[in-house]
């Protein structure tokens, strides 16, 4: 296969053969097409776009580029779940122990923190001893026992996504629909799920910023499980503020404990209820939408939730305690405050602002090799349409280097907008996408 005549094909809007995608994922897997020729054809594919088709050819040959999980040794259907990126964004710790506490079996591979975005695996490690680097066999061992895991992804997992994402970083083509719905569905498959909710997020902190392009990509990606002949379906959630209030690893984790002891609620709840719910009716378990949050709210009220998310810690070598008692959590060892420098209302978050924010303190890497401080972050004080006084609190820091703080604040300060008017608030669920169709 010659690549130059690939790129050129593309550049000139052709439709490229599944030959041509094969020889393009190999190529990218085992390093025999070099990054140049990679990388023009990523362009192409930017300008150009790829057909329906294409972008599930595209989708199955970076699945087999390295190995496929096999669940089949689990009973029942193996549901996930999949958020495309947030701030302050931890449904996985709470939808996952009340999905498994209703008898879902939830077998999950996660990623960790990516720019501005958190990553679960990030979290699991702040509770103190908890491994998220556990062998395929004890991983489905667990998941047939105690009906949840969540671990780290294997190393030879798609290596041509890796290859390919890892060129997309650094050449200006991230921000392409079928480039990312083949890269996210591609690990996906490869996880080995029987049926796959997702989660595109949308607004300030999403990487797609319109309700529009979220609802593409939505659609784009239920396409390629359509093809695959996997279910898929997507929600289109709000990212214009945190989800959680809280964002930083062991934060982010102590929120999930206060939600499922039934000490905090908010939109972190309702849209993990929403999206669980979803993986109760694709696991058989719930009749519809209402009987799935009914069910996830029974489990949550129970206490069932939160002793599922406790075995599940423990069965990962991580200290239980941490489900009773937060404080066995990892703790910073300053608070400051963040002042609101005018009264008004809380107009405009900049959200990949605040997930910087909380990075800076030391919660997420600049740099790949940077370690990763558990206990800092912030806490979000206000929501989107509060009204706050000069002075009053927009949010709580928690660090572990003071001479962070003068600089946290006015990012902070910066990353939100105080208005005259009250603002109109944004939806939190946009839409449903599923083969049917869209929802609104
Ligand atoms: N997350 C992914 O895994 N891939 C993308 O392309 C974008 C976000
Ligand atoms: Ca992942």
């Amino acid at each position: 296969m010659n690549m130059v005549d690939v790129i050129l094909k593309k550049k000139a809007g052709g439709t490229l053969s599944p030959e041509e995608i094969r020889a393009f994922a190999r190529g990218a897997a085992d390093g025999s097409v070099p990054d140049y020729q990679l990388a023009a054809l990523l362009m192409a594919i930017c300008w150009r776009g790829m057909t329906p088709e294409e972008t599930a050819c595209l989708t199955m040959e970076m699945m087999h580029s390295g190995s496929v999980v096999d669940l089949s040794a689990i009973d029942g259907v193996c549901v996930d779940k999949h958020s495309t990126g947030g701030v302050g964004d931890t449904t996985t710790l709470v939808l996952v122990p009340l999905a498994a506490a209703c008898g879902a079996k939830v077998a999950k591979l996660s990623g960790r923190g990516l720019g501005h975005t958190g990553g679960t695996l990030d979290k699991l490690e702040s509770i103190p001893g908890c491994s998220v680097n556990v062998s395929i066999e004890d991983f489905i061992r667990q998941v047939q026992k105690i009906g949840c895991a969540v671990i780290g992804q294997t190393q030879d997992l798609c290596p041509a996504d890796k290859a390919l994402y890892a060129l997309r970083d650094v050449t200006g083509t991230v921000d392409c629909i079928p480039l990312i719905a083949s890269s996210i569905v591609s690990k996906k498959l490869a996880s080995g799920a029987g049926a796959i909710v997702l989660d595109v997020k949308t607004g300030s902190g999403a990487l797609m910023q319109t309700v529009e392009q979220s609802i593409e990509l939505a659609k784009a990606m239920v396409e390629i499980g359509a093809q695959a002949g996997k279910p898929i379906l997507a929600l289109v959630t709000g990212m214009d503020q945190p989800l959680g209030t809280h964002v930083g690893n062991a934060l982010e984790v102590k929120e999930a404990i206060d939600i499922l002891a039934g000490r905090a609620a908010g939109d972190l709840l309702t849209v993990s209820l929403e999206l669980g719910s979803r993986m109760l009716i694709a696991s058989g378990i719930a009749r519809d939408v209402e009987d799935g949050k009914a069910r996830m709210m029974q489990a949550l009220t129970s206490g069932a939730g939160l002793a599922k998310l406790k075995e599940m810690i423990v069965a990962q070598g991580g200290d239980g305690r941490v489900c009773d008692d937060v404080d066995y959590l990892p703790h910073a060892a300053y608070k400051i405050s963040v002042p609101a420098p005018a009264s008004g209302y809380v107009a405009r978050m900049d959200t990949a602002a605040i997930g910087r924010c909380a990075q800076a303190l030391g919660a997420g890497r600049q740099k790949k090799t940077d370690v990763i401080d558990p206990a800092v972050g912030l806490v979000m004080d206000v929501r989107l349409g509060d009204e706050v006084k000069a002075g009053d609190s927009l949010a709580t820091l928690y660090l572990n280097r003071c001479e962070l703080a003068n600089g946290a604040v006015e990012s902070m300060q910066r990353a939100i907008t105080i208005a005259k008017e009250k603002p109109e608030l944004p939806p939190l669920i946009h839409a449903a996408v599923s083969r049917e169709g869209v929802t609104r």
